[in-house]
Parts: structure tokens; sequence; C-alpha cells
């Protein structure tokens, strides 16, 4: 039986290992946007674009040769065949980001590509922070995984095995949110979006949530 579930979140709700798991437990593919959109940040950080040059982004994005596994047991991600699969999570592309979220042509061409993607899967999850609104708002079901800013930034801490000091950690994480804030809505549920506040739920409990709330 065919099924798309949209889920978006904040940084830290644990949108993506739980996104993966429920994928794994619905025998769905798993696509995690916010990859592509480091990935072709961290091309264009390579390449040597100039970040602040908007129509340059715009055509690297355009330009962009991106792999994305669908998988939700492989990981794996490749731009003009290099492979950045670990290389998209360092602080650098996390601070960087932010100049191809904002772009409007940029967003386009990933959305686009994102909904061919969802499009050629009979049953997938996807995660971001605009698949429930913008990418995929006539989902089967979606959902708004939000969670306390304190939850948030203590599992982010986790994730990045404390290389950073929580206090660069956390100046880091709110900037991001505030600028991603200022083009896609991830805060509010949207009509229609169920909202999971994982808070005060452990992996398991999210996941078990997140799956009530689909198959509701
Ligand atoms: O690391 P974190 O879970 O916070 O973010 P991510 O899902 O890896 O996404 C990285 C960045 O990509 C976000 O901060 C957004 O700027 C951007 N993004 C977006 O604009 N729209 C999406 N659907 C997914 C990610």
């Amino acid at each position: 039986q065919k099924i798309t579930v949209a889920i978006d979140g904040p940084s830290g709700s644990g949108k993506s290992s739980v996104s993966k798991e429920a994928a794994r437990r619905l025998g769905a593919a798993y696509l995690d946007t916010g990859a592509m959109y480091r990935a072709v940040t961290w091309h264009a950080l390579d390449a040597g674009t100039d970040l602040a040059d908007a129509d340059a982004v715009a055509a690297a994005v355009k330009a962009a040769d991106l792999f994305i596994s669908t998988d939700p047991d492989v990981e794996k991600v490749t731009i003009h065949g290099t492979d950045v699969t670990e290389a998209i999570r360092e602080p650098f592309v996390s601070e960087a980001v932010s100049a191809v979220a904002t772009n409007l042509e940029a967003r386009a061409e990933l959305v686009a590509r994102q909904r061919a993607i969802i499009a050629a899967h009979g049953r997938i999850v996807a995660e971001g922070r605009d698949i429930t609104t913008v990418v995929a708002p006539d989902a089967d079901a979606r959902i708004l995984l939000t969670a306390s800013e304190e939850a948030r930034l203590r599992r982010r801490g986790l994730q990045l095995g404390g290389t950073q000091s929580a206090a660069e950690l956390e100046a880091q994480v709110l900037a991001r949110d505030a600028k991603d804030s200022t083009v896609v809505n991830f805060q509010v549920a949207a009509d229609g979006v169920v909202t999971v506040d994982s808070s005060d739920l452990d992996f398991e409990q999210t996941v078990e949530t997140v799956l009530e709330a689909i198959k509701a």
C-alpha cells in the first residue's frame, strides 16, 4: 500500500533518527532533505562559490549532480561523484547552510527534486523543515516533531560528540533556527499537521507516538 509521510521539525527535535526508524518499521524509503541542503552547501564551499552571490548559489544548486540514498539502512550522499556523507555533518557546513536555505531559487530547485524522489517511491518518509507545508502538503500523514529548547540543545550536544563547547553549540543552533525561520515555518504546525512534542519522551516513545499519528 502506498503511503507518503511528511515530518518537519527544528534542529535537535530527533527528526532524523525518529523518521529513519519510522521508515524502517513501515518498510518505507527515507528522505533526509536537510542532507540535500547540506550537500549543495558543501559543494559551493568546496568550489569556492561566493555564498553572498545569490545568483551564483542558485546556479550551483541547479547544476548539482546530487545523489542521496533513500534506504533507511544506507546513509550515503554524493555530489559530483564525491562521497560527502560524513563531511556534510561538519560544523562549517551547518554554519554556511543558511545561504542555500534562504535562497528562494535554490529552494525551488531542491523542492522539485524532493518531489520527484517522493513520487518515485510507493512508500516513503520524508523529513525536513518544509515537507508538511511545501514539498508534500498532501501527504497521507503530516507531523511536526517539536521539543523544548533545552531538550533540543542537549540532543545536538550528544550528536556532535561534544567536540564543540556547549555555549558555541547553543549559539550556532539558535542562529541557524532563527535564519531558517525567515523562510520556512517549522515552529508552528500548519492546518492538519499533528504535533508530537518529544521533550519528555525517549527515542522509543517518540517513534511509537509518531507511528500512532501515522495510523490515525
Ligand atoms: O542538523 P539539523 O537537523 O538541524 O538540520 P538538517 O535537517 O540537517 O538541515 C540542515 C539545514 O538545511 C537546516 O538548518 C535548514 O537551513 C536547511 N533545510 C531547509 O531549509 N529545508 C529543509 N526541508 C531541510 C533542511
